[in-house]
């Protein structure tokens, strides 16, 4: 491997300004079994949107190109595909809609990598992509290469075995299974007010995807025009007595019931009610239509994010008990 310095700007989705000590592409297996790394890098970096990067990164910065997509099994209804980990999230959504493997529309617009994509288990719109992961390709420090099945990746809501043990594994590739006869899923949010507004009685999934797309459009900052690290705090979990409690007190809040008799509370909502929705403090602010979603409204330092995000949590912490967990990576 080839190690430089490198300005990481263009390469975080907040926009933040920072510099690799060390850094370097990874593009084929080849390169990374000529390596055979015994330890992780300080960072591995995909696309960049779930982090909060401090100016300075010291260490080795392994930015992941892995690309390729393979269709690996056909069966009846259903596509097995291989999709490079470097490959963008939502270019490969929108490139297997186009081939007809349908069970990923609700995912769309998501940013980051493929290779991401598992780590925190993303999800959107009452989906979770664990639901058609079937195996993800891994490197083990030390190791060497395996294969996880979806059960050896212990996936929950935005979390995994590679979140819970972050220096062990590094993903190179990631197999989908897709087709043609999942239900389409529009229970979720705003999903079907926006198809009847679109005229849709009988949805196929590309209206599902293009249903999503135009929602978060409108709820999301676009990153490239405002930096954002999507939502910048989990919602949070607690129990069913300290919800009913909560509700009495606040006869509107959003309140979703999940498996195991938690309760999962809107942080989203949370921050709104404590008046921070638009807020802004110099270049840092809570977006005008999501408080959940942290931006840079352009110069912001990470410390500022930080700083700011900081503000946000006491805030919920004084007004309702409930302590935010940062769903953003800070990385220094
Ligand atoms: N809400 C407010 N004010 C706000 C924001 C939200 O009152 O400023 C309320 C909404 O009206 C709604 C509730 O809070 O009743 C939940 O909001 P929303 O449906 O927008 O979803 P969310 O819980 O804020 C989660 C994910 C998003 C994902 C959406 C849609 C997490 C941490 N976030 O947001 O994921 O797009 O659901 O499924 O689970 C991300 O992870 O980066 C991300 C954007």
């Amino acid at each position: 491997m080839n190690w430089t310095t490198q300005d990481l700007t263009p390469f975080n989705t907040f926009g933040l300004t920072a510099q690799a000590e060390q850094y370097a592409a990874l593009k084929s297996i080849d390169q990374l079994l000529d390596w055979a790394p015994s330890q992780a890098p300080d960072l591995v970096l995909g696309g960049g949107s779930n982090l909060l990067l401090m100016s300075q990164i010291s260490g080795k910065t392994l930015h992941v190109l892995l690309g390729g997509v393979q269709v690996m099994r056909e069966t009846g209804h259903r596509t097995e595909v291989r999709v490079g980990a470097g490959i963008n999230w939502h270019q490969f959504v929108l490139y297997a809609l186009e081939n007809g493997w349908y069970g990923l529309e609700n995912l769309a617009l998501i940013p980051g990598t493929v290779g991401a994509a598992p780590v925190q288990n993303i999800g959107a719109y009452g989906l979770e992509v664990c639901e058609r992961i079937v195996r993800v390709h891994a490197y083990e420090y030390g190791k060497g290469q395996l294969e996880l099945s979806a059960n050896d990746c212990q996936f929950a809501y935005r979390d995994s075995l590679f979140k819970r043990e972050p220096g062990r594994f590094l993903i190179t590739a990631v197999d989908f299974e897709l087709g043609d006869d999942f239900p389409i899923r529009t229970h979720y949010g705003a999903i079907q007010d926006r198809l009847t507004q679109n005229g849709i009685k009988h949805p196929t999934p590309p209206d599902v995807a293009r249903a999503v797309i135009e929602i978060r459009n409108q709820k999301l900052p676009d990153w490239s025009l405002m930096g954002n690290s999507g939502s910048f705090f989990k919602n949070p979990m607690v129990s069913a007595d300290f919800a009913r409690s909560l509700s009495d007190q606040y006869v509107d809040m959003p309140q979703y019931p999940v498996d195991g008799g938690q309760i999962k509370l809107a942080a989203g909502w949370l921050i709104d009610q404590c008046g921070f929705k638009g807020k802004r403090q110099g270049a840092v602010g809570c977006y005008k239509n999501q408080a959940l979603v942290i931006v840079n409204h352009g110069g912001a330092t990470s410390e500022e994010v930080l700083a700011f995000s900081q503000d946000v949590q006491q805030a919920v912490e004084a007004k309702f008990g409930v302590e935010l967990e940062r769903e953003v990576r800070l990385i220094r």
